[in-house]
This record gives structure tokens, sequence and C-alpha cells, in this order.
């Protein structure tokens, strides 16, 4: 059956591609942590199904307090799910790449934090969209934990507030219309260019500048290799597309590459 030999194919190449590499950057959307439990965005029932969008734009966050209301509400249903999440076997190949000394960095649009609860360092893990398990004051910029605030949500609270100014609180993840942070944008652009190998696990490639990570890339003379259950518009930029569930072909990936590291 051709698809499944292609496919072997295309994995064996992508461990031929990390055991050659010095410098991997992997990149990951919200399709590495669909195995963890967690809805994506984009695909049939995900969150935007269930959401829209246009309510968790910045601006209407901090226009009224009804909108507050109603993002605090969303987000604690998104949390939940978040906080019961474990790392898949996505994240664990991801971390076993640390371990082989064959990754310098993952540069992750996700805010559930799987990287880190799966062994990578948290040096190694850039949120380019922010973290969903911290909250901050928009006004003096405190940081609260997020399950301290969820616990004034669950005790009533509808629009949770800063204790020191009165400040509005929100999440640190990065909504739309909100800038991008500056550290860790200009931090992925860098070692994007400077990789040798860019791998893309569960993204659909569709909300910039994260998406444009594997384009700088490859101007900066990476390979690349997309891991998508979906097509994307940079494929035909790739060296190697492999269209199938992210944790099967992440964990056949890193066994082709353990075994070629023993020979
Ligand atoms: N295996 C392989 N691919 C998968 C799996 C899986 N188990 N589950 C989902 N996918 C793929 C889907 O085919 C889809 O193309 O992952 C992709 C997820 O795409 P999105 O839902 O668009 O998620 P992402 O690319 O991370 O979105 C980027 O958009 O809404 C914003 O801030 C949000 O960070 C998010 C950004």
């Amino acid at each position: 059956m051709a698809g499944r030999r292609d496919m072997e194919e295309s994995i064996e190449t992508v461990a031929g591609f990390i055991v050659r590499s010095r410098r991997i950057v992997v990149f990951t959307g919200a399709g590495a942590s669909t195995e963890s439990g967690i809805a994506d965005f984009r695909s049939p029932g995900g969150i935007w199904d269930k959401y829209d969008p246009e309510d968790f734009y910045f601006q209407k966050f901090l226009a009224n307090e009804q909108s507050r209301e109603k993002y605090w509400h969303m987000s604690t249903e998104l949390y939940e799910s978040l906080k019961k999440a474990k790392p898949n076997p996505v994240h664990l190949a991801i971390a076993e790449l640390e371990k082989l000394d064959k990754l310098d960095c993952i540069i992750t649009q996700n805010i559930d934090g799987l990287h880190q609860k799966a062994g990578n360092s948290r040096e190694k893990v850039i949120e380019l969209h922010g973290t969903a398990l911290s909250v901050s004051c928009l006004s003096c910029m405190r940081k609260y934990d997020r399950d301290e605030v969820q616990d004034r949500i669950r005790k009533g609270v509808k629009v949770p507030r800063c204790d020191d100014c009165g400040g509005l609180l929100k999440p640190d993840t990065i909504s739309f219309g909100q800038a991008m942070p500056e550290r860790e944008t200009n931090e992925a652009y860098k070692r994007s260019l400077n990789s040798d190998l860019f791998i893309v696990v569960g993204s659909s490639l569709v909300v910039q500048p994260a998406a444009y990570m594997p384009i700088n890339a490859k101007q900066g003379g990476a390979k690349l290799v997309i891991i998508n259950r979906d097509p994307t518009p940079h494929d035909e930029y790739a060296d190697v597309i492999i269209n199938g569930p992210a944790g099967e072909t992440m964990a056949r990936i890193l066994e082709k590459v353990r075994d070629k590291i023993k020979d």
C-alpha cells in the first residue's frame, strides 16, 4: 500500500536528517497537544468551532466588563481541559531529542506547558503565544499563579482584579490584537534562521508571525519537515511532509534515530 511505504520512507528520511543535524528546532502548534485531550483551533470541532475568535480579541477584553466576563468564562473552560492534560508521545519524543543533545530549542504556539511537563528544559522552550499557567495585572504587571485566580472565579468573582492596584488581570497568553512578546519573537527568528533542521509538528501554519518561522529557517538553509494531519500553506517549501498522526509519527522517528545512533 503506497501510503504506508511512503510514510515509512519519510520517517526513515527524517530520522536520517536528525542524526546528521546539529541545530534542530522543533516548532509545535495545537496539533501537538490534541492527543493529550486539548482541542486544537481549526480542526472540525476545534476551539474556533465552539467559540467566536472575535470574543477573544484583546481590544474586546479591554473594552468593557461584559466582554471580560465572557472571556474569563471561556478561558476557565479551556483551562480545565489544559490542567488535566498529560504529555503525549509528541512531547516525549521532543524531550528525548533534548536528552540526545540534538535539540537547539522548541518554538511553540501552545500555551499548555506540556513541553516543560514532558521534561524539556524551560530555557529551551520559546512560548511565542505566552502561557495559560500564569496571570498578570495589565497595569502593574504583578504576576499571579493561574490556579489562585481560578479559585477566585470558582468562588464567584466574574472579572478578577489586581490586589495591589485594582488593575485588570489576564492570563499570560497572547490574544489576537495583543503585542507579541518581543524577546521570544526575536529569539525565535534568530534560532529559526540558524537552524539546520526545522521540524513543524501539528500546526496549520496560518497565524503570523509564528507561521513565518519555517520560511525563515528555509531561507537560512535548513531542511524543513512538516508533520501535520492536514496540508498547510507552506507545504511547497518542505523537504519532507508527513500527513499523519503526530504522536505515532514522532515516536517512530525517534525509534529510528535511536537505532541509527546505536549502529
Ligand atoms: N496529529 C497530527 N496533526 C494534528 C493532530 C494530530 N493528532 N491534531 C491536529 N492536527 C493538525 C490539524 O490538522 C491542524 O492543521 O494540527 C493543526 C492545528 O492547527 P490549528 O488548530 O490552527 O492550531 P495552530 O496552528 O497551533 O494555531 C496557531 O492560532 O488561534 C491561534 O493562538 C492560537 O496558537 C494558536 C494559533
